[in-house]
């Protein structure tokens, strides 16, 4: 049997605020597979993602990730199953005070790459997104659409077997929207395992990959891809 990558067991999230977030949600994500998360806005896709990379923790229920169990904490454990996910925050998350390069090399550091080895593989990455000429600018001097391309770069320069990534081309152009799809296809068909949070339903019907669909906190009962082809 194949076991999952991710496994969700009715899970709950209600915010301090008494705002519920999630209610009840189950879902399975296999290795290797490419899995929308789509929703209207306010429909819980950041909650359900930052649960997932644990930085959230769920009011209730089970998350198992990677085989562990995430809702349990042990620090060491989630410590090392971060070290497998490519994530990508809907606010970006850069470090403002570094160089666009600094960034994404950063990533490579803390895994205990050398300086140098880590500049030259952050350097072909910001190539991949485009961003070659922008390597040594601050991030304070990049639109939002350049600030989510060193992000998605970030998360792409440790080729995580997991990529987490949160409405990663809400602030890009068309062109630029179907290059950063061209580069999640490809690392999709060399066996990354993709969960993908969006609101744009032209995402979904373009690109054929399974879809869960959240509505108010709930997983909508059907989330076949077709259905959400035919609502969306
Ligand atoms: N830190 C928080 N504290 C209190 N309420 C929150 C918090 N984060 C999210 N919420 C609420 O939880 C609900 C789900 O929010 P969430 O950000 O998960 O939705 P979303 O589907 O990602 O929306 P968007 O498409 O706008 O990014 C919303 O009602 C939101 O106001
Ligand atoms: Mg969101």
């Amino acid at each position: 049997m194949n076991e999952a990558m991710i496994e969700m067991h009715h899970v709950f999230k209600t915010y301090p605020s008494q705002i519920s977030a999630l209610s009840d949600i189950t879902l399975e994500i296999l290795p290797g597979e490419f899995a929308f998360i789509v929703g209207p806005s306010g429909s819980g896709k950041s909650t359900l993602l930052r649960i997932l990379f644990c930085a959230e923790r769920p009011t209730s229920g089970e998350v198992v990730v990677h085989g562990i169990h995430i809702t349990q904490p042990d620090f060491k454990k989630i410590y090392q199953l971060r070290r497998t996910m490519g994530i990508v925050s809907q606010d970006f998350k850069l470090l403002r005070d570094r160089t666009v390069n600094e960034n994404v090399a950063f990533a490579l550091e803390i895994t205990g790459h050398i300086r140098e080895e880590a500049k030259s593989k952050a350097s072909e990455i910001l190539r991949r997104v485009g961003l070659e000429e922008r390597e040594g600018d601050s991030i304070l001097a990049l639109s939002a659409g350049e600030q989510q391309r060193v992000a998605i770069a970030r998360a792409l320069v440790n080729s995580p077997p997991l990529l987490l990534a949160d409405e990663p081309t809400g602030n890009l152009d068309a062109r630029m929207t179907l290059d950063v799809m061209e580069i999640f296809t490809d690392l999709h068909q060399k066996g990354t395992t993709i969960v993908f949070a969006t609101q744009f339903t032209g995402l979904i019907k373009r690109y054929s990959y399974r879809a869960i669909r959240l509505l108010d906190g709930r997983k909508a009962d059907s989330h076949k891809v077709e259905e959400v082809k035919a609502t969306g």
